[in-house]
């Protein structure tokens, strides 16, 4: 009866089987435990950085994406909430990871994905930012572009009618960030408190994980060449969310010293797509920030190593890499659940089944 009473409240409430067995009511496609409030709905937003997201609406995603995983892997579940929709995937640099996370999971959800390079369509070459957004959101639902120029991104956006999500962009790339601190939370059952340490390049896979680990309640310590640092507009916004999350960032040219005591090494290649032409003079700068056993040994006992991929030996050696600490692979294949959590939800409430994951 107390259900059916709550049932009468909510217009669009659905009682719903849990996989622990308990009764839950879904409310616009969200779980509504009697205990757990409305999830937040982002549908029609774009999705360019994470700075652009709430804590409350990171851990939302990253819940859908436990969700995906669990309906598909676990429980071999046939979910198409996207069928009819059509996704494009733009890219104008290789991509192994997102191409394939992309697509797979578009199609995975019931849509149709179109997998589109700068050979294929018009865009900025022969027509404008403008009139390919406007035409494009004739055509697709939702539009994920790999850019060289993030400011590309924006300006996309602003004229287009669809959701746009970043691919990755020379200052950007959320969707591997929602992957890492995915495959975090599995790892150790929890992100709050945990100390990640950055050595490479001030590039746009550390700026995402400064625009989401201080959300969740993250510690940064990063460590760059003197020639190679972070973009001091993403230091400066780092900087408020530290403040507003209460965590610490410690930035250092020092490798061991961002190490010492750290749960999470990251690191990344240390030339680009797009900064080939400056290979022999980062080679050079980047001595001494190849990731290794003598590294680790300072950080946390139970540390892990997280690289986006591709990787290059010369910025982290085998013996770490192929190491049992190493969850490279769970990260990359993380990339599929995440990207599918963002492509659905921003174009459809989702209703959750399973628990919200501890944070
Ligand atoms: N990590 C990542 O984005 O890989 P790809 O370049 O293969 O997509
Ligand atoms: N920093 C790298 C990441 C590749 C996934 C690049 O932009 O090429």
């Amino acid at each position: 009866m107390a259900g059916a009473a709550v049932l009468g409240l909510c217009r669009f409430a659905q009682k719903v089987k849990t996989p622990t067995g308990f009764l839950s009511y879904a409310t616009h496609g969200n779980v509504v435990g009697q205990t757990e409030p409305k999830q937040p709905s982002l549908v029609g937003r774009h999705f360019l950085t994470l700075k652009d997201f709430s804590k409350r609406e990171v851990q939302h995603l990253l819940w859908v994406a436990a969700d995906l995983k669990t309906r598909f892997q676990t429980r071999n579940e046939k979910y198409n909430p996207l069928v009819g929709k059509a996704g494009a995937l733009y890219f104008q640099k290789r991509s192994t990871r997102t191409r394939m996370s992309s697509e797979t999971g578009f199609a995975l959800l019931g849509g149709h994905p179109l997998f589109l390079t700068d050979n294929d369509i018009h865009l900025g070459v022969n027509e404008s930012m403008h009139d390919s957004a406007k035409v494009i959101s004739r055509f697709v639902d939702v539009f994920l572009a790999r850019v060289f120029n993030h400011s590309d991104l924006v300006e996309f956006s602003k004229h287009a009618t669809i959701p746009i999500i970043n691919g990755l962009s020379e200052l950007y790339h959320p969707l591997q960030t929602l992957a890492d601190l995915q495959t975090l939370q599995e790892h150790y059952g929890r992100l709050k408190g945990l100390t990640v340490a950055w050595v490479g390049d001030g590039n746009n896979i550390i700026h995402s994980i400064m625009m989401g680990a201080p959300k969740m309640g993250m510690n940064l310590k990063i460590a760059t060449p003197k020639d190679y640092t972070l973009e001091s507009a993403v230091v400066d916004d780092c900087k408020e969310l530290i403040k507003e999350h209460g965590t610490e960032l410690y930035i250092t040219t020092d490798p061991m010293e961002a190490c010492e005591k750290a749960d999470v090494i990251v690191t990344d290649t240390w030339i680009s797509m797009g900064q080939e032409e400056e290979k022999q003079a980062r080679v050079k700068a980047f001595q001494g920030y190849q990731v290794t056993k003598k590294m680790t040994s300072v950080a946390s006992p139970d540390w892990c190593f997280l690289h986006c991929l591709p990787r290059k030996p010369e910025e982290v050696d085998d013996e770490v890499f192929y190491s049992d600490k190493s969850l490279v692979w769970d990260e990359a294949e993380n990339r599929k659940w995440t990207v599918m959590a963002v492509m659905l939800t921003l174009l459809k409430d989702h209703a959750l089944k399973t628990p919200k994951p501890k944070f």
